[in-house]
């Protein structure tokens, strides 16, 4: 931790705009005095940009509006003028074809944002999955202090006496009903039951985790993660963020300064503890290009692999995150981390202390939420990253989500060559497949989607759902939501679109899947994968114009966090040329 705070008073970049006498100052202060502002306001003081990813149609982030005024009075205290400025909100249930499309075009529209507008400082609000990391992501390639507050999670879901978790539950009723086993009329009524409050998936799904990954890296208040929404304690963390961004601004504390190699591989060990979601895994290299620090795959293998998930929530486990912020939440993991050796305890964060000055006080209020490492859900916890011929680039696999029968497997492929072949045929009662087979979707991938959508955890066909068996292999090159859960092979690079070797799986094709060994294998010979290979044809729809077109240009692989190619690195905030 070396940051050195810069001198304060001095001329921030908001005075370029508000400065002085001049036509052009007078023209951009004049106009804003049509909202009743005070003239001293803009004497000098930080000018913080208020990004808010409230949206009606982003249910996950609906209390944000609200939410945003205890961060305006947060900013009024320390003597900051809070300006809120509405931004891209990718709502992950809303968007089609899938929110992760839009991911990098938020990031994009919010980095303009905020370099071509008089903002000092930004708070990023944000809750659903995609909401973080392209705030995040914004705030890295211009590198302008920021903090991230998060919305916080839903209560808890109860039906008929039993938690409800958000996504968990409806993937697992929905094959209940496929299986005979739930009515359609009760599925309807547990709808109701998944969403008691506002706020964000109340699983440690992607929202959750991406909250986590934020607090980890740094760039949250201790603690943001877990309150949940409607919780007065979330409102108290905004009006602490909005203060604390204030002082941030004249310290001159940037996300580079937080975001360095230390800090990711903190989130990284974290993502293990929690049993957090793959997706963790595209964003953060994708916001570690934006800050050119060189993550890879292989660190996120390495530095999972020996951390235990001792975080008993769906999907890994059984609690929501209401009882893990009653049992103490985020710090109270990060503590354990560090305790262990597997924490980098002198990485900077937004509150100018470091992360184990933030949580090495903190008590867990209840072992059974966060558990002892001698009742870990699993040893190994962490992302396991498989290679093999049949994804030379690497795929990943969440162990512990996963069944522990199936991480060493061999089987015959059943092949989908893309989402609508898998609708069309897996409720076929002549579709020739068992529980030993491997099913293996094709296109789904950053360009064959386009965009990556989560479909990765393919429902099982109905004849094998009525044995009981609630698992299979699957493997494709798509994502998974972070609160589904089974032996699912994700991400698989280079993804069929772009002519990897998933594109060329026939059926029958032999597959072996050996997690210890970090392999996934397609049984056919060298010269075989050659000549299949030479033989490929792309069968994805290929976008001819606007931004579906752009992000099959230039997305990159997974195996590199599916950014586009042209929005790698910092190009920080230079201000922009006077326009009159
Ligand atoms: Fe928005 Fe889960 S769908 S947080």
């Amino acid at each position: 931790m070396s940051f050195k705070p810069a001198p304060w008073p001095r001329k921030l970049r908001s005075q370029h705009w508000y400065g002085g006498n001049t036509r052009d100052t007078i023209y951009h202060r004049g106009w804003m005095k049509n909202q009743g502002y005070p003239p001293d306001l803009f004497d000098g003081r930080p000018i913080i940009g208020i990004l808010n990813t409230w949206s009606e149609l982003t249910p996950c982030n609906g209390h944000l509006r609200e939410l945003a005024e205890k961060v305006k009075a947060g900013v009024w205290e320390a003597g900051g003028f809070p300006v809120e400025v509405p931004v891209f909100s990718a709502s992950e249930n809303t968007f089609r074809p899938t929110a992760m499309m839009f991911r990098n075009l938020a990031a994009l529209a919010i980095e303009e944002t905020m370099r071509a507008q008089p903002i000092d400082g930004a708070v990023l609000m944000v809750g659903c999955d995609k909401t973080t990391p392209s705030l995040l992501m914004a705030a890295a390639s211009t590198n302008i202090p920021s903090i991230v507050i998060s919305g916080g999670p839903m209560l808890n879901g109860w039906f008929r006496g039993e938690r409800v978790g958000s996504g968990t539950h409806l993937w697992k009723f929905s094959e209940e009903v496929r299986a005979g086993k739930l009515r359609q009329d009760e599925f309807l009524e547990a709808e109701q039951a998944m969403s008691r409050s506002s706020g964000s998936c109340n699983t440690m799904g992607t929202a959750s985790t991406m909250a986590s990954m934020a607090e980890t890296l740094g760039m949250a208040l201790s603690g943001n993660a877990a309150i949940p929404a409607v919780d007065s304690r979330r409102r108290v963390m905004a009006q602490m963020t909005g203060r604390r961004i204030v002082q941030m601004v004249k310290d001159d504390l940037k996300p580079s300064d937080i975001l360095t190699r230390q800090a990711f591989e903190n989130a990284i060990r974290t993502n293990g503890a929690i049993g957090g979601s793959t997706n963790a895994v595209v964003h953060l290299l994708a916001l570690a290009g934006r800050v050119e620090v060189d993550l890879t795959l292989d660190d996120w293998d390495r530095g999972g692999r020996d951390v235990a998930t001792i975080v008993n929530l769906m999907p890994s486990g059984k609690y929501l995150m209401e009882e893990f912020f009653y049992a103490g939440g985020l710090p109270v993991v990060l503590k354990r981390l560090g305790e262990g050796g597997l924490l980098h305890k002198d990485a900077l964060t937004v509150s100018g202390r470091s992360i184990w000055d933030e949580v090495k006080d903190v008590i867990n209020h209840n072992p059974d939420v966060i558990l002892p490492l001698e009742k870990a859900l699993t040893s190994q916890g962490g992302i396991a990253v498989l290679k093999g011929n049949l994804a030379p680039k690497g795929a990943v696999l969440k162990p512990s989500a996963a069944s522990p029968e199936l991480m060493c497997h061999r089987g015959r492929a059943v092949v989908f060559e893309d989402i609508d072949d898998y609708k069309a045929r897996i409720n076929d009662e002549s579709l020739d497949i068992d529980e030993h087979c491997v099913m293996v979707l094709k296109n789904c991938g950053p360009k064959g989607y386009p965009g990556m959508a989560e479909v990765g955890n393919m429902g099982l066909p109905p004849k094998v759902l009525r044995k009981g068996i609630t698992d299979m292999v699957r493997i494709s090159d798509a994502r998974m939501s972070g609160t589904a859960y089974g032996t699912v092979v994700l991400h698989v690079s280079p993804e069929a679109a772009a002519g990897g070797p998933l594109a060329v799986v026939r059926e029958g094709d032999m597959i072996e899947l050996d997690v210890p060994n970090r392999r996934l294998h397609l049984d056919i010979s060298d010269e075989e994968m050659t000549t299949r290979l030479a033989q490929w044809k792309p069968s994805h729809v290929q976008s001819v114009s606007g931004y579906a077109w752009m992000h099959q240009q230039h997305v990159e692989g997974a195996d590199q966090g599916a950014d586009l190619d042209f929005l790698k690195g910092c190009r920080g905030n230079p201000v922009p040329k006077e326009s009159h």
